[in-house]
């Protein structure tokens, strides 16, 4: 079976690693940025430079790490024996990809699509048997070194642990990313060896390789070492997340959102935001979301898998898959959870709850409600304290409230229960029965008053005789 890929690169992404400095008993590339783990942006940025075919290689964790991959083509490499034998691991994956094969480390969320399409370009134009990336760092302590010959060209890499004496001094390093011609990487990689100070397969070593084979390696460095920053430990986790933080949010600003405070916003790569957005501090934005033009969100917000209409303001509230429209307004303290949708112009107000429910267009639930699997239609007022008893202990039930309905401040809604368009509830009223449209339910006992109560309690004889 070969299948020819007649553009485009692909991509191999080594992911098998256990990332024993982690301490963790999630494998490393598992962990997240952003709420996003930290292998689906090198998997993002390899999709963005245009390599239509990718391949990771798991194993460590493997069936943690292939859940997040559900889309892409995993390969397990059972025994971790050094990158160059994980490689190896791919071949059968990689039958009939011809032209560039982008190989990255799966601990990289920083590198850009750009500079991997710069990494193919060079090779393509090169001819190269190889192209590497390379920076240069003031620590250079535990990378592979880039040795080059008496013309200054590439002629090897060497790992720290192989280094001689003489060598140490080398600041130029192998970030771990190349661009390899497919055919001469698969059709050379048999020979690699594992006499080095790690037992390993080292695909760094294919570059001695093919320089003494007479073939051609070239190089592409880039000056902004953070970029190509492997996360090895939570605080590599923490310096990566602060870089793709201000990476995405500069994007916004640039785009037209203003932050005013970029420190304090988190958003996810996956969301997109509208014109003259204000995000205000401690907002986060995660997963699936789209913020329309002209909201102002937070402070002290977090909305998750939402779509949030324009104009919308949202304060100090936590919204999980809902769908809120245009002018509406949220907070303070809402939650506003799966299943829930706010038409236009509707609100919902100081700690309010509602979840699986849909409040109609201009309807307000202003005050200290808990609505759950409910159904309200248009210009509709839930008084403060009103609450959906939508439980019965084994069952949810539905509450639905008519157009123009008027609820009390303080309705038990006993579900199921609908209340027509147009009908009232009284303060205070457990509705357990329908309420036909126009009518007014209330369920209370009737108040007693007793005349000059107060006067003998201050007295010292307020229970003797009412
Ligand atoms: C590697 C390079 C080194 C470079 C550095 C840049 C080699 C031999 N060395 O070293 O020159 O400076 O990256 O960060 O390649 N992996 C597997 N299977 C394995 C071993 C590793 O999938 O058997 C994966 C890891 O999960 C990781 C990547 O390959 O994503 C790199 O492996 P790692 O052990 O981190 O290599 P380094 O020692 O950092
Ligand atoms: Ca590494």
């Amino acid at each position: 079976m070969t299948r020819k890929v007649p553009m485009g690169a692909a991509a191999l992404i080594l992911a098998a690693g256990e990332g024993t400095r982690m301490k963790s008993s999630l494998p490393k590339v598992a962990h997240r940025i952003l709420g996003v783990p930290l292998v689906r942006y090198v998997v993002e940025a390899a999709h963005n430079a245009g390599c239509d075919r990718v391949v990771v290689v798991t194993g460590h964790g493997a069936d943690v790490v292939e859940a997040l991959l559900d889309d892409e083509t995993c390969v397990r490499q059972e025994q971790q024996l050094g990158t160059g034998h994980a490689v190896m691991c791919a071949e059968a994956a990689l039958e009939g990809v011809e032209g560039s094969l982008v190989v990255l480390s799966g601990d990289s969320p920083l590198l850009r699509a750009s500079t991997i399409a710069r990494l193919v370009e060079a090779r393509e134009t090169s001819r190269a048997a190889a192209v590497v990336l390379t920076t240069s760092l003031d620590d250079p302590t535990g990378y592979g070194r880039i040795v080059r010959d008496g013309s200054g060209r590439l002629s090897a890499i060497v790992e720290h642990k192989d280094l001689e004496p003489s060598q140490h001094g080398i600041a130029e390093v192998n970030t771990g990313t190349y661009c390899f011609d497919a055919a001469v990487l698969f059709e050379h990689l048999n020979r690699l060896g594992n006499a080095n100070a790690q037992g390993e397969y080292y695909l760094t070593d294919m570059i001695a390789l093919f320089r003494a084979e007479g073939l051609a390696v070239e190089d592409v460095s880039t000056d902004e070492p953070l970029e190509t920053l492997g996360v090895n430990s939570r605080v590599q986790l923490a310096e990566a997340a602060k870089v793709l933080q201000r990476r995405i949010n500069r994007e916004h600003m640039l785009a037209g959102v203003t932050m005013t405070d970029p420190d304090l916003v988190w958003i996810a790569p996956t969301v997109t935001l509208g014109r003259d957005v204000v995000l205000e501090p401690m907002t986060t934005l995660a997963g699936v979301t789209s913020i329309a033009e002209d909201c102002v969100i937070g402070p002290d917000t977090r909305i998750t898998d939402s779509t949030v209409g324009a104009r919308a303001i949202v304060d100090s509230s936590v919204v999980v898959g809902s769908v809120i429209g245009d002018d509406t307004s949220v907070g303070p303290r809402a939650y506003l959870r799966p299943g829930t949708v706010l038409e236009a112009r509707a609100r919902a107000g100081t700690s309010v709850e509602i979840k699986n429910s849909t409040v109609g267009e201009g309807s307000k639930v202003p005050h200290l409600s808990y609505i759950g699997d409910a159904t309200i239609g248009k210009g509709v007022n839930v008084g403060a304290g009103t609450i959906t008893c939508n439980y019965d202990g084994a069952k949810k039930h539905r509450t639905v409230i008519g157009d123009g309905a008027f609820i009390g401040s303080d309705t038990m809604l006993v579900a199921p229960v609908s209340i027509g368009e147009g009908a009232i509830t009284g303060a205070g009223s457990a509705i357990a029965k329908d309420v036909p449209a126009g009518a007014l339910g209330i369920e209370r006992c009737e108040q007693k008053n007793v005349d000059g109560w107060a006067a003998r309690k201050k007295a010292g004889r307020g229970n003797d005789d009412q």
